[in-house]
């Protein structure tokens, strides 16, 4: 179990297509989850995709626990999935405020499709199959993107509202 250092943008491992996980239940895929778990935790994060810190497989964790800090949050169940396959079900798209580990101190709005399904693997091989709307879908759009080698800038269509957390929102208390 370990804590890792983050992969920023511009680091190249963040723009490769990730591998596929051939091999459930073994401990090389537990020490990653693991070490992926600590990293997320450590910096508060509601999500974390492989290659973020420098493992180029499609692998995501994500997960938010409504809390004090945050009251307004949605929660999601805490999820590990594995080789995902996202399905929109509908062509609304809505924006919302999203950041990144790999891109720090910095927010931008980005659109997200509104409801998908989404299918792939725990750690064991077990059978995930959701579907979700709102936040839920937007954190599941934003962590597999990671795994096509898109940051969420990539994504934004206005400008305009992108820029520095303390900037955006002076009243606030945030974290990345
Ligand atoms: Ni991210």
């Amino acid at each position: 179990m370990a804590i890792k250092p983050i992969l920023k943008m511009g680091n190249p491992i963040l723009l490769e297509i990730a591998e596929k996980v051939q091999e459930f239940n073994s401990p090389e895929l537990e020490g990653l989850i693991e070490d992926m778990q600590d990293t997320m935790v450590s910096l508060n994060g509601a999500g974390l995709a492989a290659p973020q810190i420098g493992i180029s497989l499609q692998l995501v964790i994500f997960g938010v626990e409504v809390n004090t800090r945050y009251p307004e949050a949605e929660e999601i169940p805490f999820t590990i999935l594995i080789n995902p396959e996202i399905t929109p079900l509908s062509d609304e798209v809505e924006d919302g405020w999203e950041g990144c580990l790999s891109v720090p101190g910095l927010r931008g709005i980005v659109p997200r499709f509104t409801k998908l399904r989404y299918q792939g693997y725990d750690q064991y091989g077990n059978a995930i199959d959701r579907i979700v709307e709102g936040f839920h879908a937007r954190v599941v759009q934003h962590e597999c993107d990671h795994l096509e080698g898109i940051l969420y800038p990539m994504r934004i269509e206005d400008f305009s509202a992108f820029g520095y957390t303390e900037a955006l929102f002076p009243d606030q208390e945030y974290t990345d």
